[in-house]
Order: structure tokens, then C-alpha cells, then sequence
């Protein structure tokens, strides 16, 4: 089985001021999907404190999936993507532009979210928004690709089958 964490990224829920919901939400979705979640965590809108959770999670503790929520979109605390940067060694740009076209259907304000999907070693990383209804939303978008995505992040070398 998979092993993978789940990193709600908010201020308020760091304080205690806002129960995570989107957190473990996201983590009954994986573990319905096959994937054992074997990390949970809230950290502030900080880029240093995100990074270095991710490096910790993927690193040390060998997570092959990380999905992270909040902290995606525009406004002066956001900065997961800048996170994802310093942590990242490519993007996935498909993964993200689908979740961004799919939620484009239920409200504009989707193309606000500058979610990213990116690889670090042979671990995929996920963010997706942070209101528990976008963070199912998107996750639902790329999970009928997860599987297929991280068998050839970690060198799978057979062919690609038309699912
Ligand atoms: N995507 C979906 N599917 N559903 C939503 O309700 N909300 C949007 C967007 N993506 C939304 C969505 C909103 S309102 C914002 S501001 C951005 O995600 C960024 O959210 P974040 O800052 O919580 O990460």
C-alpha cells in the first residue's frame, strides 16, 4: 500500500481558531482509494514552515503521496505554491490544469487557485484549494490518474495502456 500524509495549510486551523475539515475529509477519500495515511498535520501560511514538512514527509519519512489544502490561491498569505517551488523538482502541469478546467464548471473562482502538482524524487505532491467542498472537488478530478502517475514517478517502465 501507498503510503501517503495529508497538510492542511492554514493559519487559523494552526491556532486552533478554524476546525480542519478539508483535512480529514481528504484523508477518508485516500484511505477509501487504497492509500494508507500515515501523516496528518496543520501548518501555517508560512513557506519555510510548509517546505519543510513536505522534505520531512517525503525525505525522511518516505510518504510517496503528500496532498496538501489552503493556501493555493491570491491572496497575501497564500503562499503554498511558493512552497512548492523550493521543494519541487517539476511540475505536473496536467494535473493541475485539469482540477483548475473541472472546477471551472462549478465557479469562476477556480481559476484563482494556483494549485500545483510536482515531484520530489519519486513522491508526487498535490495541492488542491482549502474549503472542504474544492479540496473533494479537485481530489476527484486527478484520482482516476494517481495510481498510473506515481507507478511512473517511481520508474515503471511498461507500456501505457488505454485505460
Ligand atoms: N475549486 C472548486 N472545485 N470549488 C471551489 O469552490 N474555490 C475557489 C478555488 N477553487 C473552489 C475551487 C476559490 S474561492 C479560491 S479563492 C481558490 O480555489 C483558492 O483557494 P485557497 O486559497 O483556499 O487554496
Amino acid at each position: 500500500m501507498i503510503k501517503a500524509g495529508v497538510l492542511t495549510i492554514s493559519d487559523k486551523g494552526s491556532r486552533g481558531q478554524r476546525k480542519d475539515l478539508a483535512g480529514p475529509l481528504l484523508v477518508g477519500i485516500l484511505t477509501d482509494a487504497g492509500y494508507r495515511v500515515v501523516r496528518q498535520d496543520v501548518v501555517p501560511d508560512n513557506r519555510e514552515e510548509i517546505a519543510e514538512r513536505l522534505i520531512e514527509w517525503v525525505d525522511k519519512d518516505g510518504l510517496r503521496l503528500v496532498v496538501t489544502t489552503g493556501g493555493t490561491g491570491v491572496s497575501p498569505t497564500d503562499v503554498t505554491p511558493e512552497a512548492m517551488r523550493a521543494v519541487i523538482s517539476y511540475q505536473i502541469p496536467g494535473m493541475a490544469e485539469a482540477m483548475r478546467a473541472s472546477s471551472l464548471t462549478k465557479t469562476p473562482h477556480a481559476m484563482l487557485s494556483r494549485a500545483m502538482a510536482g515531484v520530489r524524487g519519486i513522491s508526487l505532491i498535490i495541492n488542491v484549494p482549502g474549503s472542504p467542498k474544492a479540496a473533494e472537488e479537485n481530489l476527484g478530478v486527478i484520482l482516476p490518474a494517481l495510481d498510473h502517475a506515481l507507478a511512473k514517478i517511481a520508474g515503471d517502465t511498461s507500456d501505457c495502456a488505454t485505460p
